[in-house]
């Protein structure tokens, strides 16, 4: 069954721009046989690519862990990305780009040689939605992470995740918080995840093979730190996140969400919180400066 989509939508595959709707990968693709691909997810503002370089080398590293080839230069991926951007008439959105293996016989055994497989996609986003979960926080609720491990690179066999967000969105919250064998707080299954202890302490898990190391996340970091804001790389607990002053979420899709719920527990006051804010208010001044 092919998606329904609006009729001037436009996607890249492999070379070409066709009609969103027309657009497809042979069933060989060792992205839909395997999963044997890795993706990126850049927000556009005012038709304008964020953090564009943090994804690229991400894409590049990612790429490079599971030996996938760069099938074009940085600078012929960021004018396809651009175009598709332009084609769609995306001013405040997404685009997605990933880059499959390609197209082989299927085989367990990875082959040595490869032509990949480059697709892209870009959608506008409904800012009304976006200013009402900043204003009001989403619930979160715990769930285990059966992802697989190496969760630091960005592949696209994001099936235990998809599982754990539908789970949750069946349970009224907005993200599923996973937690590892040792009980402790990975991230969301799309987002990083973030406390903000009694003390003003900003608290996100450090980087391991156990969480993407998340865009947002990193320029949220640095922002911070540059702001003399405390901040510590440390995991925590669904309990310590229960008794925090303030929670909050980060994605390219939605920079410091807050979250105001988790596993029917209120954080904090149960409102959005004066940090998260100062986090969102940071990042959208500097993400003005860092567009492509
Ligand atoms: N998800 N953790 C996971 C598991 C993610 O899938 C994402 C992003 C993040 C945040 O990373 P970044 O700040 O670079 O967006 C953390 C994207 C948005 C997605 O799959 O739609």
């Amino acid at each position: 069954m092919k998606p329904r989509t609006p009729p001037g939508r436009i996607a890249y595959v492999d070379g070409r721009y066709s009609r969103h709707f027309e657009a497809g990968v042979h069933i060989e693709d060792r992205g839909l046989q395997f999963g044997d691909s890795v993706y990126e997810v850049c927000r556009v503002e005012y038709g304008a690519l964020c953090d564009l370089s943090e994804h690229l080398d991400r894409l590049e590293r990612s790429m490079r862990e599971i030996a996938i080839p760069m099938p074009m230069s940085r600078g012929a991926l960021t004018h396809v990305m651009g175009e598709v951007v332009r084609r769609n008439k995306v001013g405040y959105g997404l685009i997605y780009l990933q880059i499959t293996r390609g197209c082989l016989r299927r085989d367990f055994q990875i082959p040595a040689r490869c032509r990949p497989t480059v697709i892209m996609t870009a959608h506008e986003l409904d800012r009304a939605i976006i200013a009402q979960r900043r204003s009001v926080g989403v619930k979160v609720v715990t769930l285990p992470d059966e992802r697989w491990g190496r969760c630091d690179i960005k592949t696209t066999q994001l099936l235990a995740g998809s599982r754990a967000k539908t789970e949750a969105r069946s349970r009224g919250a907005f993200e599923a918080w996973l937690v590892d064998g040792e009980g402790f707080v990975t991230e969301g299954a799309s987002t990083n995840a973030w406390i903000v202890e009694g003390a003003g302490r900003i608290v996100t898990r450090n980087l391991s093979h156990a969480i993407l190391p998340g865009v947002t996340r990193r320029v949220v970091l640095e922002a911070a730190a540059a702001q003399k804001m405390d901040v510590i790389e440390r995991k925590f607990t669904p309990q310590d996140a229960a008794a925090a002053q303030e929670a909050f979420i980060t994605s390219a899709t939605g920079p410091a969400i807050p979250v105001v719920e988790i596993d029917g527990y209120r954080i904090g006051t149960g409102k959005p919180g004066a940090i998260t804010g100062k986090i969102a208010e940071i990042y959208a001044n500097i993400s003005i400066n860092r567009q492509t």
